[in-house]
């Protein structure tokens, strides 16, 4: 066979192999939708802010939904997402926002799913609510003394690695996850979407129970994967973008509809935290992309925003700063920088060009990245005078997971494999001038 008509039987393969793989996912779904309507994950938490957060859940059928919040266990308060008077509606997966949190509340709260049968515009007809378990969330708060984080990348939907890197998470309990990119292959259904993104860490007995951000923030960073796909453009839906600011630059927000972004800045405790999306590992030229790659302008905005962000009192005075993006900026000696006509990068050459002297100029003391596979730590040199962090890779013998401890002494990161075994760390002291 030639190369040519084996590479296309390959791509062929692949994609109906996709595609088979979305109409049973789908099959799975709708096969509850019918007669047995379920819940099937629990409620996932996120763009925390000191007064308000996100959370999204995921559903087998047909449903509306809210989230009951309080203070206490009484809860009292309702949150019921809508947009121009239409409440939220799916068949996959449903988000609520919840504001107006007084500051360093610790938040009770409860997802509530309302299966429904939309027969036609006058006859909807409604199950009886199904409440979900009240749960407790605490806000990372700038104020705080100290900063815990945990952070995967590459997961690629791979059941068991998630499953062990969610039970060691709980176990560790930090104040936010970072999910670094490459959650998924690719997105080929909006159930698969909802499934990959919400499901990590549930109780095998009981879908709704578990979770690794049911009581603390996940905060996700796109990886390349995470943009491919017939169903990535559902992405929004479930991870949902952080609130524009009045100021942010054009060509940020994912979809008019959903409008927010992906990049964003955190002050948690000590630790200053900017995540920024690297987006597609080749041009938007390459043939491949079908003329529909539009990351280049994209990350351009970025770096506008990355330049007024890394400006704002909280993060220029914070003692530690440090940056998350799924493709590494730093690549090693021949390594593809991704910006010319062939392969794929294995650091973001437009990334570096665009963001890395901002983030150096910031005193940015630390990167921490994903997609290669394998876990690695760069230390600082004359050109680059920042550490970078690279962690691991789906499989049992490559995955691992980075957590990292700070307070206003030191901030103590460490590289531990799946038998937790540390294989490598970093310790930063407080930068100068901050406070
Ligand atoms: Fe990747």
């Amino acid at each position: 066979m030639k190369r040519r008509t084996f590479i296309t039987s390959l791509a062929a393969a692949s994609a109906s192999s996709a595609l088979q793989a979305a109409t049973q996912e789908k099959k799975n779904t709708d096969s509850y939708s019918s007669n047995e309507f379920k819940v099937l994950s629990p409620p996932v938490v996120q763009n925390p802010t000191e007064t308000s957060f996100s959370v999204s859940w995921m559903i087998s059928g047909m449903a509306t939904g809210w989230v009951e919040w309080g203070l206490t266990e009484k809860l009292g308060n309702t949150a019921k997402p809508a947009h121009h008077g239409l409440m939220g509606m799916s068949e996959y997966a449903l988000s609520a926002s919840i504001t107006e949190i007084p500051v360093g509340s610790t938040v009770f709260y409860r997802v509530v799913t309302m299966p429904v049968r939309y027969k036609n515009a006058y006859s909807i007809e409604k199950s009886p609510p199904i409440l979900g378990e009240i749960r407790q969330v605490k806000l990372p708060s700038a104020s705080a003394k100290t900063c815990t984080l945990a952070m995967v990348n590459d997961t690629h939907d791979h059941e068991k690695t998630i499953a062990a890197l969610a039970d060691r998470i709980n176990h560790l309990d930090p104040d936010a996850v970072v999910w670094n990119g490459d959650a998924a292959n690719t997105f080929e259904s909006p159930q698969q979407t909802a499934r990959i993104c919400l499901t990590p860490g549930q109780s095998p007995n009981d879908p709704t129970r578990g979770g690794w951000a049911s009581t603390r923030p996940l905060f996700f960073t796109l990886g390349n994967h995470d943009a491919r796909g017939i169903s990535a453009r559902t992405l929004p839906e479930v991870i949902t973008p952080w609130p524009l600011d009045a100021h942010d630059p054009d060509g940020l927000a994912p979809t008019p509809y959903a409008a927010g972004r992906y990049c964003f800045v955190k002050r948690i405790g000590p630790v200053a935290i900017v995540c920024l999306d690297t987006g597609e590992d080749k041009p938007d030229s390459r043939d491949v992309w079908g003329g529909m790659a539009a990351y280049e302008p994209y990350r351009e905005a970025q770096r506008e925003w990355l330049l007024k962000a890394l400006k704002q009192p909280e993060i220029a005075s914070a003692p530690y700063l440090i940056a998350f993006c799924h493709i590494p900026l730093r690549g090693l000696k021949g390594d593809n920088d991704g910006t010319g006509p062939s392969g794929y990068c294995a650091y973001s050459g437009f990334g570096q060009k665009l963001w890395m002297k901002p983030l150096i100029d910031a005193g940015c003391q630390m990167l921490l990245s994903g997609h290669t596979h394998q876990h690695r730590i760069d230390k600082p040199n004359q050109e680059f005078p920042l550490y970078q962090v690279v962690g691991g890779g789906p499989k049992k013998n490559n995955a691992g997971l980075v957590h990292l401890n700070a307070n206003s002494k030191q901030l103590k990161l460490i590289i531990e494999d799946l038998t937790h075994k540390n294989v490598g760390e970093v310790t930063l002291q407080p930068r100068k001038n901050s406070h």
